[in-house]
């Protein structure tokens, strides 16, 4: 049976979302260093293969919205990424971020971080899976990892490969039902949900499996009100210190 993650803010985990990311450019070494300033538990990225299979740090399938470059991640090699900038579009105080490895983010954080990383369009993306499984084999040890997915069975994929790692689903726009939620207990420690979407029972039913429930994403008081009163486990947010606050 999965594991339950061990919460660091007495019974609730705050998730940094793409880093502190109303606070610096998202996705980048300055959002997570931000978010780990701010307290959160978990910084959660997205990842996606360059043109030459490396893990890299991006949440758009182009860069064109969070840099001064355009382009498909999956069209452009890792020294092409490395080229340009991913802190100006954010503001001129960020200039010189670059896109990161996942590899790079995984060194550069203090042992014990945790980290919850998406894996992105796993259709452009075939073999994703083994790629961010053999990076994150050898920071175990040192760092708290959740992969998630919105894909089912990329996360059932990842847990076949990897049991021991944690594991969460997104969900958005639909209610999952008892019998999907006790399914999913054979490979899965978080439900992420869409805030709007979830509820009461669906709340109780991940618990009766013993699987965690976070709350993306938090921007309104209304949403923290809702999501403290289902109890749920976490909370993903852009401004973590709002949270705390
Ligand atoms: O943690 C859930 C959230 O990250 C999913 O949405 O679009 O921000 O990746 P998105
Ligand atoms: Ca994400």
């Amino acid at each position: 049976k999965p594991v339950k993650t061990v919460p660091l803010h007495e019974d609730t985990i705050l998730v940094a979302h793409r880093g502190a990311s109303y606070h610096a450019p998202e996705n980048t070494l300055g959002a997570f260093q931000r978010g780990i300033e701010l307290n959160a538990d978990y910084l959660e990225c997205d990842v996606q293969l360059t043109k030459d299979g490396h893990v890299v740090i991006m949440h758009d399938k182009r860069i064109d919205r969070t840099t001064n470059f355009y382009g498909m991640v999956k069209d452009l090699t890792l020294e092409e990424l490395k080229k340009v900038d991913a802190g100006l579009m954010f503001s001129t105080d960020y200039i010189g971020e670059e896109i990161l490895t996942l590899e790079e983010l995984l060194i550069a954080l203090n042992p014990g971080a945790g980290i919850m990383i998406e894996i992105k369009y796993p259709d452009l993306y075939p073999d994703i899976e083994e790629k961010v499984v053999n990076i994150i084999k050898d920071y175990q040890d040192k760092h708290k990892i959740i992969v998630q997915s919105f894909d089912f069975d990329v996360i059932k994929k990842v847990k076949k490969l990897l049991p021991d790692v944690e594991t969460g689903v997104i969900v958005s726009k639909r209610k999952l039902n008892t019998t999907e939620i006790a399914d999913l207990a054979n490979y899965v420690n978080v439900i992420n949900y869409n805030v709007n979407y979830l509820s009461k029972d669906i709340v109780e039913a991940a618990h009766n499996n013993d699987i965690m429930v976070t709350a993306w994403s938090i921007k309104k008081q209304k949403h923290f009100n809702k999501a403290m009163e289902l109890g749920v486990d976490g909370i993903v947010t852009n401004f973590p210190d709002w949270i705390i606050k």
